[in-house]
């Protein structure tokens, strides 16, 4: 492994970095005309610097990873927190790095005023409507694509029993991309969902509504597929093809919004290969499709990442490692991009 080119000397945190040559990922991927992002972590973009350096190096795009959710944003009824996300906005913004804004409508993240309060149907349509508006308004001309419902639908490619379908019906979902559209005429306006990059029930499911969406004038543009996936998909990469292009289809922009490749620890090197092989081909499947314009990882380093957490026994699932030395990942990409 060679020594990390991205090492620098440490910056007062929360100031902007000077200027440093962009890593060749970035400088690669905005040749083929992609974007390369990571979802932020704001404590360690606060305190790091070499997380600052890092980050804005290496990618042309940030998601945030939870600082735009509903709870983060607006803890309490109409009052709005914007402070975490106009940081990480503005840091984005000052290193001319896009920003996907995540996310509207969530079954998550959802604040207690709004998951333990009695709700008639109007009365949500309403803190919802005020939410979206809110939101968007405040970051728009900024965030340049929005994730604005995530995960509406089981595996069995039913609806996913959340507040918004219980109390507001299944139009919550159509109501949300015309508030958010709106709100900003501009921002590219996504669905966003994980175990939908291949086919089967849940992703026939979210194509046919995007399709039903798309046919009636709600304004959809895009699909996000999260690809929080295993060394498994190696088997399943021919339907994860057929699958983008079925949704290209259909005139949408997709985006991999939160790509990670979770290994069993401790890791073993033949599985950082192995990682790297299923990250150079996922890259390189989307650079042959055209409508495919990013590929996002979920985090920066395995240092700040939500595997370990959230599925124990596993970690090691991101392009740099806890040192934040590049793996052999971040490698395979800059390969593909060859
Ligand atoms: O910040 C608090 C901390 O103060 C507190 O001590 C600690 C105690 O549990 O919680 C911390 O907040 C946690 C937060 O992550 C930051 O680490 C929340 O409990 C935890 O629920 C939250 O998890 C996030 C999760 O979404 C739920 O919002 C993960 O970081 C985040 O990676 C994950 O991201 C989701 C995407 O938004 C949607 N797709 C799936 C993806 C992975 O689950």
């Amino acid at each position: 492994m060679p020594t990390s080119p991205l090492l620098t000397s440490p910056t007062i945190a929360g100031t902007a970095s000077p200027k440093l040559e962009n890593a060749p990922l970035r400088s690669m991927a905005t040749a083929r005309g992609i974007d390369i992002g990571a979802a932020v972590a704001i404590p360690a973009l606060r305190n790091e610097s070499i997380y600052q350096d890092t980050l804005a190096r290496t990618f042309s795009l940030v998601t945030a990873e939870n600082v735009m959710k509903f709870a983060a944003v607006e803890p309490a009824r109409g009052q709005f927190n914007f402070s975490d996300a106009d940081f990480l906005v503005d840091f984005a913004l000052n290193h001319d790095m896009k920003v996907r804004g995540h996310t509207l409508v969530w079954h998550q993240a959802v604040p207690a005023w709004v998951q333990n309060a009695t709700w008639t149907k109007d009365e949500l349509k309403e803190v919802l409507r005020n939410h979206i508006l809110t939101t968007v308004r405040h970051f728009r001309g900024k965030v340049f694509a929005w994730d604005v419902v995530n995960e509406a639908f089981e595996e069995d490619g039913s609806w996913r029993k959340t507040i918004w379908y219980s109390v507001i019906g299944p139009e919550y979902l159509e109501l949300a991309f015309l508030w958010a559209r709106e709100a900003d005429p501009d921002a590219l306006l996504f669905y966003n969902d994980y175990n939908i990059e291949t086919s089967g029930r849940k992703s026939d499911a979210v194509y046919t509504t995007l399709k039903n969406l798309r046919n009636r004038g709600i304004p959809v543009d895009g699909v996000g597929l999260q690809m929080h996936i295993t060394l498994a998909m190696q088997s399943s990469l021919s339907s994860f093809k057929s699958n983008l292009n079925r949704l290209a289809g259909l005139g949408l922009v997709v985006h991999i919004t939160e790509m990670d490749v979770r290994l069993q620890t401790p890791v073993r090197p033949a599985d950082l290969e192995k990682q790297a092989e299923l990250y150079g081909t996922v890259l390189s499947i989307c650079l042959n499709e055209p409508a495919c314009k990013a590929l996002v990882t979920w985090g920066l380093t395995d240092r700040h990442s939500w595997i370990p957490q959230f599925f124990p026994g596993y970690g090691n699932a991101l392009l740099f490692d806890e040192n934040y030395l590049p793996k052999p990942a971040y490698n395979a990409l800059v390969a593909a991009l060859r």
